[in-house]
Protein backbone atom coordinates (compact mmCIF):
# COMPACT_ATOMS: atom_id res chain seq x y z
CA UNK A 1 0.00 0.00 0.00
CA UNK A 2 1.10 3.44 -0.47
CA UNK A 3 1.65 5.71 2.52
CA UNK A 4 -0.08 8.86 2.62
CA UNK A 5 3.35 10.56 3.38
CA UNK A 6 6.90 9.79 2.86
CA UNK A 7 9.89 11.30 3.25
CA UNK A 8 13.00 9.15 1.43
CA UNK A 9 16.49 10.57 3.16
CA UNK A 10 15.12 14.21 3.65
CA UNK A 11 17.77 16.42 4.53
CA UNK A 12 17.75 20.43 5.38
CA UNK A 13 21.14 22.21 5.05
CA UNK A 14 21.12 26.23 6.21
CA UNK A 15 24.62 27.42 5.60
CA UNK A 16 27.13 25.06 7.38
CA UNK A 17 24.62 23.69 9.64
CA UNK A 18 22.45 20.00 8.61
CA UNK A 19 18.92 20.81 10.76
CA UNK A 20 17.32 17.78 9.10
CA UNK A 21 20.22 15.05 8.34
CA UNK A 22 18.56 12.06 6.07
CA UNK A 23 15.21 11.53 7.60
CA UNK A 24 12.88 8.96 6.06
CA UNK A 25 9.49 7.95 7.39
CA UNK A 26 6.72 7.25 6.41
CA UNK A 27 2.85 8.06 7.96
CA UNK A 28 -0.30 6.15 6.95
CA UNK A 29 -3.69 6.90 7.23
CA UNK A 30 -5.33 7.14 10.03
CA UNK A 31 -2.00 7.25 12.24
CA UNK A 32 -1.49 9.88 15.01
CA UNK A 33 2.34 10.25 15.08
CA UNK A 34 4.19 12.24 17.75
CA UNK A 35 7.81 13.61 16.61
CA UNK A 36 9.76 14.67 19.65
CA UNK A 37 13.06 16.10 20.23
CA UNK A 38 15.37 18.32 21.97
CA UNK A 39 15.01 21.90 21.43
CA UNK A 40 16.92 23.08 17.61
CA UNK A 41 16.54 18.99 17.24
CA UNK A 42 15.01 20.03 13.69
CA UNK A 43 11.35 19.70 14.29
CA UNK A 44 10.31 22.78 13.04
CA UNK A 45 12.56 22.56 9.76
CA UNK A 46 11.05 19.03 9.11
CA UNK A 47 7.39 20.43 9.55
CA UNK A 48 8.31 23.45 7.61
CA UNK A 49 9.62 21.05 4.48
CA UNK A 50 6.27 19.03 4.65
CA UNK A 51 3.95 21.80 4.27
CA UNK A 52 6.33 23.27 1.21
CA UNK A 53 8.15 26.40 3.62
CA UNK A 54 11.31 24.98 2.67
CA UNK A 55 12.61 22.62 -0.37
CA UNK A 56 14.87 20.19 0.96
CA UNK A 57 18.57 20.28 0.01
CA UNK A 58 18.70 16.70 -0.29
CA UNK A 59 15.86 13.43 -0.74
CA UNK A 60 12.30 13.29 -2.02
CA UNK A 61 9.19 13.83 -0.25
CA UNK A 62 5.70 12.06 -1.46
CA UNK A 63 2.28 12.71 -1.04
CA UNK A 64 -0.25 9.28 -2.38
CA UNK A 65 3.50 8.73 -4.14
CA UNK A 66 3.49 11.87 -6.02
CA UNK A 67 6.47 13.67 -5.28
CA UNK A 68 5.70 17.12 -3.91
CA UNK A 69 9.16 18.59 -3.01
CA UNK A 70 8.71 21.03 -5.28
CA UNK A 71 5.67 22.09 -4.31
CA UNK A 72 4.75 25.73 -2.80
CA UNK A 73 2.76 25.98 0.28
CA UNK A 74 -0.57 26.97 -1.34
CA UNK A 75 -0.27 23.57 -3.52
CA UNK A 76 0.48 21.48 -0.71
CA UNK A 77 -2.58 22.87 1.34
CA UNK A 78 -4.80 22.36 -1.61
CA UNK A 79 -3.44 18.54 -1.66
CA UNK A 80 -4.62 18.46 1.32
CA UNK A 81 -1.70 18.66 3.83
CA UNK A 82 -2.90 21.55 6.31
CA UNK A 83 -1.09 23.25 9.51
CA UNK A 84 -1.59 25.30 12.78
CA UNK A 85 0.77 27.58 13.30
CA UNK A 86 2.33 27.80 17.25
CA UNK A 87 1.28 31.46 17.89
CA UNK A 88 -2.60 32.05 17.16
CA UNK A 89 -4.16 33.07 14.30
CA UNK A 90 -7.40 34.40 14.68
CA UNK A 91 -9.72 36.81 12.55
CA UNK A 92 -10.54 40.30 14.71
CA UNK A 93 -14.63 40.20 14.26
CA UNK A 94 -15.71 36.96 12.93
CA UNK A 95 -17.35 33.90 15.36
CA UNK A 96 -16.59 30.99 15.88
CA UNK A 97 -18.69 28.86 14.09
CA UNK A 98 -17.57 32.02 10.76
CA UNK A 99 -14.55 30.61 11.57
CA UNK A 100 -15.25 27.40 10.03
CA UNK A 101 -17.22 28.26 7.53
CA UNK A 102 -14.79 30.34 5.86
CA UNK A 103 -11.74 27.62 6.25
CA UNK A 104 -14.15 24.81 4.16
CA UNK A 105 -14.04 27.58 1.50
CA UNK A 106 -10.30 27.13 1.28
CA UNK A 107 -9.76 24.14 -0.90
CA UNK A 108 -12.48 25.76 -3.10
CA UNK A 109 -14.22 21.97 -2.36
CA UNK A 110 -17.63 24.35 -1.50
CA UNK A 111 -17.34 26.50 -4.51
CA UNK A 112 -19.16 24.41 -7.00
CA UNK A 113 -22.17 24.75 -4.75
CA UNK A 114 -21.82 28.19 -3.83
CA UNK A 115 -21.80 29.14 -7.20
CA UNK A 116 -24.98 26.92 -8.03
CA UNK A 117 -28.40 28.55 -6.95
CA UNK A 118 -30.04 25.62 -7.12
CA UNK A 119 -28.18 23.74 -4.68
CA UNK A 120 -30.69 25.68 -1.74
CA UNK A 121 -29.40 23.08 0.98
CA UNK A 122 -25.48 23.71 0.51
CA UNK A 123 -25.51 26.68 3.46
CA UNK A 124 -27.13 24.58 5.76
CA UNK A 125 -24.95 21.64 4.98
CA UNK A 126 -21.74 23.52 5.42
CA UNK A 127 -23.32 24.83 8.67
CA UNK A 128 -24.13 21.11 10.31
CA UNK A 129 -20.48 20.35 9.14
CA UNK A 130 -19.32 22.98 10.85
CA UNK A 131 -21.24 22.26 14.00
CA UNK A 132 -19.79 18.58 13.68
CA UNK A 133 -16.37 19.83 14.14
CA UNK A 134 -17.28 22.19 16.55
CA UNK A 135 -18.96 19.39 18.61
CA UNK A 136 -15.60 17.31 17.97
CA UNK A 137 -13.81 19.67 19.95
CA UNK A 138 -15.75 20.95 22.41
CA UNK A 139 -16.73 24.29 21.24
CA UNK A 140 -20.27 23.75 19.75
CA UNK A 141 -22.08 25.89 22.86
CA UNK A 142 -19.89 28.79 21.79
CA UNK A 143 -20.36 28.82 18.24
CA UNK A 144 -22.12 32.24 18.38
CA UNK A 145 -19.37 33.96 20.24
CA UNK A 146 -16.37 36.20 18.48
CA UNK A 147 -13.75 33.91 18.97
CA UNK A 148 -11.20 36.23 20.04
CA UNK A 149 -13.09 36.34 23.22
CA UNK A 150 -12.92 32.70 24.01
CA UNK A 151 -9.95 31.97 26.59
CA UNK A 152 -6.71 30.53 25.28
CA UNK A 153 -7.26 27.11 25.57
CA UNK A 154 -10.74 27.21 23.75
CA UNK A 155 -8.72 29.47 20.84
CA UNK A 156 -6.39 26.49 20.33
CA UNK A 157 -8.95 23.83 19.69
CA UNK A 158 -10.99 26.66 17.36
CA UNK A 159 -7.48 26.89 15.17
CA UNK A 160 -7.33 22.73 14.90
CA UNK A 161 -11.27 22.57 13.78
CA UNK A 162 -10.91 25.37 11.72
CA UNK A 163 -7.75 23.09 9.90
CA UNK A 164 -10.11 20.31 10.29
CA UNK A 165 -12.97 22.22 8.31
CA UNK A 166 -10.45 22.49 5.25
CA UNK A 167 -10.97 18.59 5.01
CA UNK A 168 -7.16 17.69 5.39
CA UNK A 169 -5.86 14.16 4.40
CA UNK A 170 -2.80 14.87 6.89
CA UNK A 171 -2.97 17.73 9.83
CA UNK A 172 0.53 19.46 10.97
CA UNK A 173 0.10 20.76 14.20
CA UNK A 174 3.02 22.63 15.96
CA UNK A 175 3.02 22.13 20.18
CA UNK A 176 -0.50 22.50 20.51
CA UNK A 177 -0.22 22.56 24.19
CA UNK A 178 2.16 25.58 24.32
CA UNK A 179 0.64 27.86 26.90
CA UNK A 180 -1.94 25.83 28.02
CA UNK A 181 -2.69 25.48 31.87
CA UNK A 182 -3.59 21.78 33.25
CA UNK A 183 -7.57 22.15 32.75
CA UNK A 184 -7.00 23.33 28.78
CA UNK A 185 -4.19 20.93 28.91
CA UNK A 186 -6.59 17.93 29.80
CA UNK A 187 -9.53 19.79 27.24
CA UNK A 188 -6.59 19.13 24.81
CA UNK A 189 -5.75 15.81 25.41
CA UNK A 190 -9.82 15.04 25.42
CA UNK A 191 -9.79 16.77 21.44
CA UNK A 192 -6.71 14.85 20.05
CA UNK A 193 -8.08 11.37 21.71
CA UNK A 194 -12.08 11.87 19.26
CA UNK A 195 -9.57 13.28 16.77
CA UNK A 196 -7.87 9.85 16.89
CA UNK A 197 -11.15 7.71 17.05
CA UNK A 198 -12.31 9.11 13.96
CA UNK A 199 -9.19 8.23 12.44
CA UNK A 200 -7.95 11.53 11.13
CA UNK A 201 -4.18 12.00 9.83
CA UNK A 202 -1.98 13.80 12.17
CA UNK A 203 1.88 15.00 12.89
CA UNK A 204 2.14 16.05 16.06
CA UNK A 205 5.13 18.10 17.21
CA UNK A 206 4.75 18.31 21.36
CA UNK A 207 6.67 19.12 24.18
CA UNK A 208 4.27 18.13 26.74
CA UNK A 209 5.78 14.16 26.52
CA UNK A 210 2.86 12.98 28.87
CA UNK A 211 0.41 14.07 26.35
CA UNK A 212 2.50 12.53 23.43
CA UNK A 213 2.92 9.28 25.12
CA UNK A 214 -0.64 8.77 25.69
CA UNK A 215 -2.20 10.21 22.39
CA UNK A 216 0.41 9.20 19.76
CA UNK A 217 -0.31 5.81 17.97
CA UNK A 218 3.63 5.63 16.95
CA UNK A 219 6.66 8.55 17.75
CA UNK A 220 9.29 9.36 15.98
CA UNK A 221 12.38 10.69 18.18
CA UNK A 222 14.91 13.53 15.87
CA UNK A 223 18.44 14.58 17.55
CA UNK A 224 20.74 16.73 15.51
CA UNK A 225 18.11 16.68 12.77
CA UNK A 226 18.95 12.69 12.65
CA UNK A 227 15.76 10.13 13.40
CA UNK A 228 17.45 8.26 16.56
CA UNK A 229 14.16 6.01 17.22
CA UNK A 230 10.84 5.18 16.01
CA UNK A 231 8.01 2.89 18.00
CA UNK A 232 5.19 2.48 20.44
CA UNK A 233 5.27 4.91 22.92
CA UNK A 234 5.81 2.19 25.14
CA UNK A 235 8.91 1.05 22.95
CA UNK A 236 10.04 4.40 22.95
CA UNK A 237 9.69 5.65 27.15
CA UNK A 238 12.33 2.28 27.27
CA UNK A 239 14.30 3.05 24.71
CA UNK A 240 18.14 4.14 25.91
CA UNK A 241 19.01 6.42 22.78
CA UNK A 242 16.22 8.14 23.92
CA UNK A 243 16.04 8.39 27.40
CA UNK A 244 19.90 9.64 26.85
CA UNK A 245 18.99 11.93 24.46
CA UNK A 246 16.30 13.55 25.96
CA UNK A 247 13.93 11.95 28.76
CA UNK A 248 16.94 11.90 30.85
CA UNK A 249 17.59 15.27 30.21
CA UNK A 250 13.97 16.25 30.93
CA UNK A 251 14.11 14.67 34.15
N1 LIG B 1 15.87 29.59 8.66
C1 LIG B 1 16.92 29.11 9.33
N2 LIG B 1 18.18 29.56 9.06
C2 LIG B 1 19.24 29.06 9.73
N3 LIG B 1 19.18 28.13 10.69
C3 LIG B 1 17.96 27.66 11.01
C4 LIG B 1 16.77 28.10 10.36
N4 LIG B 1 15.71 27.46 10.88
C5 LIG B 1 16.21 26.63 11.81
N5 LIG B 1 17.56 26.74 11.89
C6 LIG B 1 18.44 25.95 12.76
O1 LIG B 1 18.17 24.59 12.51
C7 LIG B 1 18.21 23.84 13.71
C8 LIG B 1 16.89 23.15 13.93
O2 LIG B 1 15.90 24.11 14.27
P1 LIG B 1 14.37 23.79 14.45
O3 LIG B 1 13.90 23.01 13.30
O4 LIG B 1 13.69 25.04 14.76
O5 LIG B 1 14.42 22.84 15.75
P2 LIG B 1 13.25 22.40 16.74
O6 LIG B 1 11.96 22.82 16.14
O7 LIG B 1 13.39 20.92 16.88
O8 LIG B 1 13.52 23.08 18.04
C9 LIG B 1 18.57 24.81 14.83
O9 LIG B 1 19.96 24.74 15.04
C10 LIG B 1 18.16 26.16 14.24
O10 LIG B 1 18.94 27.20 14.78
MG1 LIG C 1 10.56 24.20 16.97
Amino acid sequence: MTPLLELRNVSKRFGGLTAVDAVSFSIEAGELVGLIGPNGAGKTTLFNIIAGVYRPSQGQLLHRGDAISMLDPARIAKRGIARTFQNIRLFQSLTVLEHLLVAQTCRGLGLLAELNPLVSGAERTRRKAAMELLELVGLENRHDEIAIHLPYGAQRRLEIARALATSPELLLLDEPAAGLNDTETVGLREMLDALRAQHYTILLVEHDMKLVMRVCSRILVLEFGKLIASGAPAEIQVNPEVINAYLGAEA
